[in-house]
């Protein structure tokens, strides 16, 4: 404000007046020159203040007219910005399958074909319908348009109506056409026609059962895929009973994303039998093929999803007379092969009379056996035996029975006699007994998916005396002769005859043979070591027993990599580059007993390479193992749930000590859950996690992998063992440890494991110290609990950190995945 009053203007009219007032008086040369001059300055100030006007107006109007032009770009940038992308962003389609029946109208075969004119009439009659509807709904703004993609019929009458539904919506409006909205709205306007008990009511004018309705939320790819126009859709019908319809897809047959839907005659429904399918294992990212009990990908109806190669061929059934194969395969030799048939339904309910003879009597199967079982189904078995002293037992392949507890059953509920068991499978035999002489069985499929069929054979028993004299009965049903208990081997495969042994007597100096388990175990049970003799010598195999690639065994159970060749082969030396950490720091440093969390410690860079941190979503979830250049080993706990089996969503943190220095970040290919995973009973907690990459070898100070240990190899009772995680140092944290934590435990006798937990499978291996202190805790899943069988040797991973009850709990040891077991497994898929 201050510079206002030294304006030029201003002061210059003062000037003037002095000036002229001298001019009048004198009229000389000088005087004449002085006012030429004056005139002339006068004129010059005149034309400078004219000038410096002109300067300021322009300044001024600069002014103006750049913060137009700045406001005009503005306004243009702002409204480019609007049409290209936020205005593309906050309208996006959303796009629904569902289907419904129109009741009382007789299906025509030319409904079959969407090209004929009975097709095109009905659709459009529909289509009409459905628009209305929505277009007379609180959605109506969003509602564009419904497209009637194909017309079935069942055995329950009628028309089956297959659609699309497709909304635009402003992304904040999403919401509002959810899918329980969406449906809602059909069947509102259904509901309040509905008369007396029928199901049947009117959609307008359009009778439409109210039970039929079923809406899902759908990808905008499955509909530009198999909307009508595309070329990547196929429509086959089997009209003959059990006549092999041939199906063979092959990737260079179209686009991405490719369906065939399959119909059957009405009554039938359909069977699809996979003989080969050729894709790249990649969890279903880039191929996979999804089965679908509809004619659309309504994601409610999936029946199966393959994402590996098939090799062995295997059948499925569908609920009804359609099913959808919906293939997505990415460039190469991709390739499906099979045929599908027109099967009847199964009424799936018997009586039998058992035979006196108490030999095995018959064999039930699963319905559809061996095709996989239906997500819906029930069967009836009714056995009555001769005498109310004969009970009925079932035996069964892979597959267990065990009482229903809070938990749902996932894998098929039955009723026995009104009492409630759920199924599960396993990997070994079981016998379920039911000690009354008539029995009622019923199965019910419980499972969102197809699954594994199941068989049982089935016979009598003896009800006072289950198993024959000589004979020990196993928790898994199984009865063994009873020198088989506690003979250091497996014989009832849930280790219920090798519990609460005393220890073998070791009969050293005596004729008769030393017990197993002292033999060629690593450690001198014997006066002069005589039991650890000879144990390279080749022997035919047990569990118990060293198997060597040649395919013999020798009894020495750890000669794996444990510096001697054992085998002739010296296969047991092979593959040994693993499990010799080079800490970075003397390892005792890092004790500081302030540290102490669940009684662990820090650790030190390089002190265990294989260490990996999981991270899902960005967020630590969980640990694993290095055990390959590509290969890691994890818990299948850490997966179970459909969003946490999506390989994209995970990160693997290697050579890392701290949180946020992994010396390499690997992302994941593949995840393989066990398939025997049992998420009520953590029974086969084990995954294996494939790497998008294998990670650089040059990390190998950071960067390595633990010893996979042999079937065979044991520990001596107490041995001690480290878990090591970034989890919780205590049950209560609420903060996880930035610095990878250490702590040692020592493995209990499975015995004692079963002592503080009741059933602990033989998968399972407990591992702590007596008052708790030192334990795994949440966030340690997955991780390593490393072992080194002798003073100085290799790391090997014995266990997986799976479960506990608490953290740190007195006498409540933490539970691991029992590695051992799970070898060949292992083996498997990182020699594939
Ligand atoms: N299930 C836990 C996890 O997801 C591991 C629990 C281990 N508990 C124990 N007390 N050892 O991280």
């Amino acid at each position: 404000m201050e510079t206002g009053q030294h304006i030029p203007d201003e002061a210059a009219p003062q000037d003037n007046a002095s000036v002229t007032d001298v001019s009048v008086e004198v009229a000389t040369v000088d005087a004449m020159l002085e006012k030429i001059c004056r005139k002339y300055n006068r004129r010059r100030r005149r034309v400078k203040k004219l000038k410096k006007k002109l300067k300021l107006w322009k300044l001024r109007h600069l002014v103006i007219i750049s913060a137009v032009m700045v406001f005009l770009v503005i306004i243009l940038m702002w409204s480019l910005l609007w049409v290209f992308t936020f205005r593309r962003e906050s309208n996006t389609g959303v796009y629904f399958a569902g289907m419904f029946r129109v009741a009382n109208v007789e299906f025509i075969p030319a409904y079959r074909h969407a090209d004929s004119s009975e097709f095109v009439s009905m659709a459009n009659q529909i289509q009409q319908v459905v628009s209305r509807v929505y277009r007379s709904s609180a959605v109506s703004k969003l509602y564009k348009h419904t497209v009637i993609s194909d017309l079935s019929n069942d055995d329950k009458g009628g028309v089956l109506v297959h659609f699309w539904m497709i909304f635009v919506v402003p992304s904040l409006k999403t919401p509002a056409v959810c899918e329980e909205c969406v449906s809602a709205i059909l069947k509102d306007s259904v509901l309040t026609s509905l008369k007396n008990r029928s199901s049947v009511g009117f959609l307008l004018d359009l009778p439409v059962d109210i039970d039929s309705i079923l809406i899902n939320v759908a990808l905008r790819s499955d509909y530009t895929s198999t909307a009508a126009g595309s070329e990547c859709v196929d429509n086959l019908y089997a009209s003959l009973p059990d006549a092999k319809v041939p199906l063979n897809v092959f990737s260079s047959w179209g686009g991405l994303v490719c369906h065939v839907k399959l119909t059957s005659t009405t009554g039938s429904i359909v069977r699809l039998t996979v003989n080969s399918l050729d894709i790249e294992p990649s969890d279903c990212v880039q191929d996979a093929l999804t089965v679908y009990g509809a004619l659309l990908p309504m994601r409610t109806k999936a029946l199966h999803r393959l994402c590996e190669a098939v090799r062995v061929p295997f059948s499925l059934v569908s609920t009804s007379n359609i099913m959808l194969l919906s293939f997505r395969l990415s460039q190469g030799n991709k390739s499906f092969r099979g045929f599908f048939q027109a099967i009847s339904e199964q009424e799936c309910v018997s009586v039998i009379d058992m035979p006196a003879d108490p030999t095995v009597a018959g064999e039930l199967r699963s319905p559809f056996y061996p095709s996989l079982l239906p997500p819906i189904c029930s069967c009836t078995w009714k056995f009555k035996t001769h005498s109310g002293a004969l009970g009925v037992a079932l035996k069964f392949q892979k597959y267990i029975l065990s009482l229903k507890d809070v938990t749902p059953c996932e894998h098929g509920w039955w009723k026995v006699n009104e009492v409630i068991y759920c199924g599960s499978y396993v990997s070994h035999t079981t016998v379920f007994r039911v000690p009354e002489q008539n029995v009622e069985l019923v199965f019910f499929c419980s499972s969102r998916n197809a699954e594994q069929p199941f068989a049982a054979t089935y016979s009598t028993f003896n009800i006072s005396q289950p198993c024959v004299d000589g004979q020990f009965l196993c928790s898994t049903g199984l009865c063994v002769a009873k020198e088989r208990r506690c003979d250091g081997l497996d014989d009832c495969q849930d280790e219920s005859d090798e519990v609460f042994c005393s220890k073998p007597i070791k009969n050293c100096g005596s004729s008769s043979p030393l017990h197993p388990l002292y033999v060629c175990n690593g450690e001198n049970d014997c006066p002069g070591g005589r039991d650890e003799t000879n144990c390279s010598l080749e022997t035919s195999c047990s569990e118990i027993r060293y198997p060597c690639h040649s395919g013999s065994c020798i009894l020495k159970r750890n000669a794996k990599c444990d510096g001697v060749p054992d085998c002739l082969d010296r296969s047991d030396e092979r593959d040994c580059a693993c499990g010799q950490p080079t800490p970075l720091k003397r390892v005792i440093d890092s004790i500081r007993p302030q540290d102490r969390v669940v009684g662990g410690v820090n650790a030190v860079e390089g002190e265990w390479p294989w260490q990996v941190s999981l991270h899902f979503a960005g967020h630590l979830y969980c640990g694993a193992s290095v055990i390959s250049s590509e290969w890691l080993v994890s818990a299948a706990h850490c997966f179970s749930r459909e969003r946490l089996s999506d390989p994209r969503q995970w990160l693997a943190y290697l050579g890392m000590l701290t949180q946020g220095s992994a010396k390499h970040v690997a992302e994941i290919r593949r995840i393989v859950v066990h398939e025997y995973y049992n998420a009520r009973t953590f029974d086969y907690d084990v995954a294996l996690l494939q790497l998008r990459k294998a990670w650089p070898s040059a990390l190998s100070a950071y960067v390595q992998p633990v010893c996979l240990p042999a079937p065979s190899q044991t520990l001596p009772d107490s041995h001690r063992c480290w878990v090591t995680g970034w989890g919780y140092r205590s049950e209560q944290d609420k903060v996880l440890p930035t610095v990878l934590q250490k702590a040692e435990v020592s493995v209990l006798s499975q015995s004692a494991c079963k002592s503080a937990y009741g059933p602990v499978s033989p998968r399972m291996l407990c591992a702590g110290v007596p008052s708790g202190e030192q334990d795994a805790c949440r966030g340690d899943s997955g991780g390593p609990l490393s072992c080194r069988v002798s003073e100085g040797g290799r790391w090997f991973l014995m266990g997986i950190v799976s479960w506990g009850s608490g953290c740190g709990r007195p006498n409540l040891p933490g539970v691991y995945t029992r590695v051992v077991k799970f070898i060949y497994w292992i083996n498997s898929y990182i020699h594939d």
